[in-house]
């Protein structure tokens, strides 16, 4: 048997670039990372770090001045880059979905929320009418909807918040699909429905074995869901692992500086950054480590190359100097 064929995603060498006026934006640089079946696989990383055009470049969906330069997208043992545009339409919503950050701008508030969910349905094959309702009406209570029948018929200005996600995660799941990418699922929501909402998540995957992907700033939603995590900075990863060993044995400066930013108490919450600097222009990115000339423990090395993503053993892989020595080999 094929190794891949555990992973429902499988992301190698991808590099995608913005060609701009003023250079070329190597947003995504070389990124390799993989979502085993029946997994939550988190990125993470500061605003610009590359997450949202990682996964849209997974979806097929990189606008201009963006573009694919290289590497592989994988699902389920299929490569995605040589689709055609009709054939990537059917992967989309059918194989893959994925919930954006604000649901009001992602439903149309013309139409009532069940009329979405059963065309994302009937879009993708094909369904009678009646088989539709039913199943919107199945996966709305799946996601935890209250009066589900009554509440097919609701507009979107109609429902809060909390509910809104809820429609969003019920047109996402009601394929099936092997893979879905969650975009800052739950940053416009308060603490309790997004802690309801991590929830749901994880049962709809073990439900129905869908892989996730998710996409946050959140190191404590990562805490919450995630199996395995990746860290992105620049357009590159720096450190990944799985979840025990990247908090228990968080190796890299960046990663570190992240975790300082988990809220700790009530009230003050999330997007609590005590990384000193900006995070660089990619279009003028330092000569070695990109993270360098924020990091305390820099050395000059670090100024003068950059890193390899060195194995620490257990899975564990860092993008730092500071772990080259002490470790086995060397990834990519
Ligand atoms: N249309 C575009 N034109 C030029 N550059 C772009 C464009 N879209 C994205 N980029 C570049 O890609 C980088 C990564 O963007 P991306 O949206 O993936 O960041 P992100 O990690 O999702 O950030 P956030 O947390 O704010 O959503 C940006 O910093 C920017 O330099
Ligand atoms: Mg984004």
């Amino acid at each position: 048997m094929n190794p891949n064929d555990s992973q429902t995603l499988l992301i190698k060498n991808l590099s995608t670039h913005f060609f701009t006026g003023k250079g070329v934006a190597a947003a995504v640089d070389d990124v390799t990372l993989s979502i085993p079946r029946k997994s939550i696989v988190g990125v993470v990383g500061e605003s610009g770090c590359g997450k949202s055009v990682t996964a849209l470049s997974v979806l097929r969906l990189v606008s201009r001045p963006g573009r694919i330069v290289s590497g592989s997208v994988m699902l389920d043992g299929e490569e995605l880059l040589g689709k055609s545009p009709g054939e990537m339409r059917q992967i989309r919503g059918n194989k893959i979905s994925m919930i954006f950050q604000e649901p009001m701008t992602s439903l149309n508030p013309v139409y009532t929320v069940g009329r979405q969910v059963m065309e994302a349905m009937r879009i993708h094959g094909n369904t009678s009418e009646t088989e539709a309702r039913d199943r919107a009406v199945e996966m709305f209570s799946a996601v935890g909807i209250p009066e589900p029948e009554h509440r097919l018929r609701s507009f979107p200005h109609q429902l809060s918040g909390g509910l809104r996600q809820r429609v969003m995660i019920a047109m996402a799941m009601v394929c099936r699909p092997r893979l879905m990418i969650a975009d800052e699922p739950t940053t416009a929501l308060d603490v309790t429905i997004e802690a309801q909402i991590l929830n749901l998540m994880k049962e709809l995957e073990e439900k129905f074995d869908t892989s996730i992907m998710m996409i946050t700033h959140n190191m404590g939603v990562v805490a919450e869901i995630c199996d395995y995590v990746y860290v992105m900075y620049a357009g590159r990863i720096m450190e990944q692992a799985d979840i025990f060993e990247l908090f228990d044995n968080t190796k890299h400066p960046y990663t570190l500086g992240l975790l300082g930013s988990i809220p700790r108490y009530g009230g003050v919450r999330r997007r609590l950054y005590n990384i000193k600097g900006m995070v660089p222009s990619l279009l003028d990115l330092p000569k070695g480590c990109r993270f360098s000339p924020r990091c305390e423990q820099a050395t000059p090395e670090c100024e003068s190359r950059e890193p390899e993503l060195y194995d620490a053993g257990a899975g564990h892989y860092v993008r730092c100097f500071l772990h080259a020595n002490a470790n086995r080999g060397e990834k990519q």
